[in-house]
Parts: C-alpha cells; structure tokens; sequence
C-alpha cells in the first residue's frame, strides 16, 4: 500500500492514476488547498475500477499523520504535497517553509515511528538554480535562487540525514524539469488555483475567452531565438518515472541507506517561441503574445541530463512537446474552466 501525499494535485493525481491501474492499493492524503476534489472523483474514474482512499487533511499535522500511520500498513510513501509557486514563496516564505519543511519533517518522523522506510520525494530542478552549464547532472552544484527553491534543497538535506540515521531507509528525491500535458482521456490536467505562472497554462489562457496575450519574458537571452529554452516533461512520463523508482525501491535494494537525486526531464529543451508554435499546431489558434521585459530569477536554459534515471530505473521519456500541447489541449476543450465545469463541490471521495 502507497500513501501519496498531495496526490490530488497535478503531477500527484497523474501517478495515482498509474499506481491504481498497476495494482497499487493506494491512500491519498491531501488538504485540497491548491487542489480540487473534482480531480479525486475523476481519479477514482480513470483506473478501471481500482479507487483510491482519499483522507483530507493537512501532511504537517501530527495528529492527522499518527491517525493515517495507525490505520494503515504502508509499503512506501510519495510525498508530493507542498507548495511550488517561485513568485509566491519570495512573497510569504514563512508559509513555504512550514508546508514545505515542516510539513516534511513531521511525514519522516511518522515513518520512522511506523518503520516505513521507502520514500519518494517530488523534488525540483529549481534547486540547481543558475546552472552554469547544460544539461544539468544531478551532481551539479545546488544553487537554489528562490525560497520554494530553497526549501526543496532543505528537504533534500534532512533526506540525506534520514538515510544516514537509518540505513534501512530507501530514498529517491525525483527531481522534475518542467511538468507539461495532461492525461491522454482530458479528465486530468493542469488547473492552477489561482492566477497561473507556468508558461502553458499561461499559453492556454491567452486562446480563451479572455484572448489575453501572452507576454514573452525577454527576447533578447543568449539562445537560438532569443527566448529562454525549457526541458519540459510530459506528465504522464513523470507519472511513469515514479512507477519506475517505486519498483525500484520495492524490488531492489536501489538508494539504501542514501538520498538519491534523479532528473525526470526530457535531455532536449524548448524556447518560449517553440512552445507557442507547438501549442498553435497542436490547437490551431493563434497564440497572441507580447515581447516583455526578462523575468527576475530567470535562467536563459535548464535542461535536464536525463542518463541517472534511465540507467538505474530503465526510465526514458517517451513524448514530445507535440504530445504535451495536444493532450493539455484536449483537457482547455474538454475542460474551459477547469474541474470547476464539474457539479458543485462534493464530500470527498471515499
Ligand atoms: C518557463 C519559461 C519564463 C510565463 C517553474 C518553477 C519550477 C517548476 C516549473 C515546480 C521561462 C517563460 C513564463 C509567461 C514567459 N515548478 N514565461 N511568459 O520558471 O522554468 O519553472 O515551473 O517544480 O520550480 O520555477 O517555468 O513555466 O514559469 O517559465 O515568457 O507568461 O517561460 O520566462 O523562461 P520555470 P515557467
């Protein structure tokens, strides 16, 4: 049995969809502050049959925690919850690091008292930071430049103390590029709460309604076309590299006693200007956009050296950006508000 915290979030509530339909008994537990219930009712749709548990509640509660642990047998725990907006975290560090590091260290600390010992942590690439140089290893040197990326960085630290502290443990810290796409049927995607500032929900927006342009964040960077280069990741490879280092961790003795940093990114990056032609193609609209200033915090490339995870989890992306704007634009049509399309809100699903 897997507990997924944050599993109704956008990358969570796509691995819980594959641990269900590879067999998993799986238990969500997610305080539906940057998620909808709707997504854990359509979860629960997508897997043939097979549903999660889904438990409201916040990860940094101890109660909440003891109750879970106490009820149930967990053979690994994913930990996607937490809070990911960069321009949010330098607003109101405080709260991201008590959700982020806090909430962390309260999750080890139940599991160390249950002797759960196989832990998958969502990490970032923000944690590289200005990458002197691409595609980035996952030995390159860590350089976070914001809080959230800060945070993640922390995380990964107390990590590396857990497995030194208890040598049983097994622990992956997947570090994810840019998570792009939705799932194949358009139940599941991208639906920020909240004012978006990843580029393709941004993207997405400036072809609906509203018609707002896109703003370009600098055109004048040292790349091909001027705009900055991104290895963006589809979410359904995302979802499929966590099944990998879960098989991993349950059927070898992969990353015990350490932290082990993975990249989960494609080894090739896209300009903003080739996302926005992908997106045209896949959607046949014309993306309006706007040249703008460069964007504090901003590297000009992030890329992903992708080799760790292949050799060590048999795991290789298998879609390109076409797929990815196709499928997030199969979920924009299916979906123009989002979960909100959906009946009113619901209990949460049992
Ligand atoms: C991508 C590119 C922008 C919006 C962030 C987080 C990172 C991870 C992924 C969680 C940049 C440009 C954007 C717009 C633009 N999240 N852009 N106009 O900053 O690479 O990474 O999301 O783990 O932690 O930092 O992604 O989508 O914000 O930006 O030109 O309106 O698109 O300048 O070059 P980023 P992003």
């Amino acid at each position: 049995m897997v507990l997924a915290t944050g599993g109704a979030g956008f990358v969570g509530s796509h691995v819980v969809v594959s641990l269900l339909t590879c067999g998993f008994d799986v238990v969500v537990l997610d305080d539906f502050s940057n998620s909808q219930v709707e997504a854990a009712r359509r979860i629960n749709k997508l897997a043939g049959g097979r549903r999660a548990k889904f438990v409201r509640g916040d990860v940094a509660d101890l109660r909440t925690l003891r109750d879970l642990f106490r009820t149930h047998r967990f053979d690994a725990v994913i930990h996607f919850a937490g809070l990911k907006a960069v321009g949010e975290s330098v607003a109101a560090p405080e709260r991201y690091y008590d959700v982020n590091v806090s909430g962390s260290a309260r999750l080890l600390a139940t599991m160390a008292e249950h002797d759960v010992s196989r832990f998958v942590f969502s990490s970032s690439a923000t944690v590289y930071g200005l990458a002197e140089k691409v595609p980035i290893a996952e030995d390159a040197p860590l350089d976070p430049t914001n809080p959230y990326g800060r945070t993640k960085l922390i995380v990964e630290t107390l990590l590396a103390d857990v497995a030194a502290a208890r040598t049983q443990t097994q622990i992956v810290m997947l570090r994810y590029f840019n998570p792009v796409g939705a799932h194949p049927s358009g139940m599941l995607g991208e639906d920020p709460i909240g004012e978006p500032t990843n580029l393709f929900p941004l993207i997405a927006r400036s072809v609906g309604l509203a018609g707002q342009p896109l703003r370009i964040f600098g055109t004048d960077y040292p790349t091909p076309d001027g705009t900055c280069i991104r290895d963006y990741i589809h979410v359904q490879d995302l979802a499929d590299g966590h099944i990998a280092a879960l098989s991993a961790l349950l059927s070898t003795d992969l990353a015990r006693g350490v932290a082990l940093p993975i990249n989960l990114g494609n080894g090739h990056g896209a300009s903003v200007r080739q996302a926005v032609a992908a997106f045209e193609v896949a959607s046949g609209r014309t993306v309006p956009t706007i040249d703008a200033p460069q964007r504090p915090g901003d590297v000009a490339a992030s890329i992903a050296d992708p080799s760790r995870a292949a050799a060590l989890l048999g795991w290789r992306p298998r879609r390109d950006l076409d797929a990815m704007c196709r499928d997030m634009w199969r979920f924009r049509v299916l979906n123009p508000q989002g979960y909100r399309d959906a009946a009113e809100e619901h209990e949460t699903p049992r």
